[in-house]
This record gives structure tokens, C-alpha cells and sequence, in this order.
């Protein structure tokens, strides 16, 4: 089946069937990553800028595999020590690199948009690894993978996203995810981080953690974006961590086999307890190992790689 996108700016253009293609390519990945010689010549010749103007590394490291098990050559890029420190606007720097005669750029900004805006007069492949508040689909995609692994499906689970969702661009993206592959899901913050319109999305909005998490198949925990957050959201850390932490007594309310979840990076014992976040209930580093396998098939899928190279 053909991938019918030049970039992938966010989840929203992409319909299930997109989605769905993507999850199946990255389960050949991940098949990759378990071998003794960790690489494919699928991506050969194809060169790669890694963009990152805000900090990651999650995001970065896991790009970076993910091109280097493919064969592609790939460069990292960092605002601090780049010539944006000297005033370089983004468009500028972007001309500049595709005069190297790139294929693709990954790229991580604080604003919202700079994808799209990017991908107005790129002519390589743009990958949005998370604009400003606005989306991350690759963890979005990295997510849906991880609870396909575990519960075969997606459709009619319960899934529960906790925590700052006023300003987590991780959570749009998984609503707009999960609400294309029929999963029920419910938002639960402060209200003054989850503001009433989030139902329009398709989503519950729930203030009181105990009775969302009740049934819940996956419980999803969010960092405070406090880097983001431009003026105080609620009184004290101790009062946030009262209501919405998640506690192994809370979480005995989600389903038995519940799994738990976190984009990272973790904030111990602030949104989630440092035990839970170690115990068996938790797949947070298999979403870290399972986005290697998802970014390959991101890049992959984008820059035309042919499929009998993957078995090479
Ligand atoms: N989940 C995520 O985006 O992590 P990083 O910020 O470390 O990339």
C-alpha cells in the first residue's frame, strides 16, 4: 500500500488507514532492531536533518537511530550552537540547509505552525517532531503502537489522559489519534488546564481523577508544561499532586491488566509516583524503544524506501 503523504505535519491529515499502514511498517522495524547487525540498506544515500530547536531526548536520539538503522545519512542540528544564535531566522536556515540537497528534516520548535510553515516552500520530506502546543505525532504514533502490542486493539478502550492538557501538544495528538481509530477517551486535569471545549474534540472531560480512571484500559500520564505556562494554572505543586497524581492506590481503580503510560520526560512522585512509574504496569520505556521502531517506518514510508530491502 502506498503512503500518499510528502510530510507528515501532524495526525490530523492522516486518516486510520494511514495510521493503521504506518503501525504495520514499524512492526517490520522493530523486527530490525532486535538483530545482531542493526541496519538496513533501505535509506541509502538519503540524507536527513535532525532540527531540533527545542530541547529533546527522546525525540532526538531515537530519529537519529531510527535513520541510522535505515542507512541514511544524518545530521543533528541545535539552536545553541547553530548561526540562530546569531539572528538566522528559520526560513533562512532551512534555504541554507537544502542547499546541502537534504531529503528530509525533522524538526522540533516552540511554535506552533512551523511545520506547515516550513513545509510551504521546502522541497524536502518535513516531519513534525512536536510545534509549540499544537501536535507530536510520532509519539502519538509510537503511543498506538505500544497499546496495539498490548491490548490487539484500539477500538472501544478506555483511555485515560491525565495531567496539563491545556498545554500538550502529546495529548492533541493522541485524541485526534485515538479518536480516528475509535477508542474512548477521557481527558482529566485542573480546570484551568483543561478547559470545557476539549469535549468538542471527542473527548470526556472528567475533573475528578478517581472516577475516570474507573474501567480504564490505558492510563496515560502528562508532564506540567511548566516551560510553557505563562501565568499559575493552580495554587501549589503539593495541591496538584493531591488531585492528580497517580498513586498505586488510585490506579487499582483502572482495569486489572491497565497499562501505564507516560511520554516522559517523568516529574517522580509529581504526576506519577517514582514506584509506579517502576513497576511491572508500567510500559514507559517500551514507548522509548518503540519509537525507533515507529520513526523508521516514518521516514521510511516517506522517503520511499522499497519494501524487499527491509529483509536484506
Ligand atoms: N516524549 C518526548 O518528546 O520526549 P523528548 O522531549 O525527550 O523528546
Amino acid at each position: 500500500m502506498a503512503f500518499e503523504h510528502k510530510h507528515l505535519l501532524g495526525i490530523e491529515p492522516l486518516s486510520a488507514s494511514d495510521i493503521t499502514h504506518i503501525l504495520d511498517t514499524a512492526e517490520s522495524m522493530a523486527e530490525i532492531s532486535t538483530r545482531e547487525v542493526k541496519k538496513v540498506p533501505v535509506l541509502r544515500g538519503k540524507t536527513i536533518i535532525n532540527l531540533f530547536y527545542e530541547a529533546s531526548t527522546r525525540t532526538r536520539s531515537s530519529f537519529e537511530l531510527a535513520a541510522k538503522r535505515l542507512s541514511a545519512d544524518i545530521s543533528n542540528f541545535s539552536r545553541s550552537t547553530s548561526s540562530v544564535a546569531k539572528g538566522e531566522t528559520l526560513k533562512d536556515t532551512i534555504l541554507n540547509l537544502e542547499a546541502m540537497n537534504t531529503d528530509a528534516i525533522v524538526i522540533r520548535h516552540a511554535s506552533s505552525g512551523s511545520p506547515h510553515f516550513i513545509s510551504t516552500f521546502c522541497t524536502s520530506a518535513v516531519v513534525n517532531a512536536g510545534d509549540g502546543t499544537h501536535e507530536h505525532p510520532t509519539q502519538a504514533l509510537l503511543d498506538a503502537f505500544t497499546i496495539r502490542r498490548h491490548r490487539k486493539k484500539i477500538k472501544g478502550l478506555k483511555v485515560v489522559i491525565v495531567g496539563d492538557i491545556l498545554h500538550s501538544r502529546v495529548a492533541r495528538s493522541n485524541l485526534l489519534l485515538l479518536n480516528k481509530l475509535g477508542a474512548h477517551v477521557v481527558l482529566v486535569g485542573p480546570p484551568p488546564l483543561l478547559p470545557r471545549e476539549f469535549s468538542g474534540m471527542g473527548a470526556e472531560v472528567e475533573y475528578d481523577l478517581n472516577r475516570a480512571l474507573d474501567g480504564a484500559d490505558v492510563v496515560m500520564m502528562l508532564r506540567i508544561q511548566l516551560e510553557r505556562q505563562k501565568k499559575i494554572y493552580f495554587p501549589s505543586i503539593r495541591e496538584y499532586r493531591e488531585l492528580f497524581s497517580l498513586t498505586p492506590q488510585k490506579f487499582r481503580r483502572a482495569k486489572r491488566d491497565a497499562i501505564l503510560m507516560h511520554p516522559g520526560p517523568i516529574n517522580r512522585d509529581v504526576e506519577i509516583s517514582a514506584d509506579l512509574a517502576d513497576s511491572a504496569r508500567s510500559v514507559i520505556l517500551e514507548q522509548v524503544q518503540n519509537g525507533v521502531s515507529v520513526r523508521m517506518a516514518v521516514l521510511y514510508l516517506l522517503l520511499g524506501g522499497k519494501e524487499r530491502e527491509i529483509t536484506d
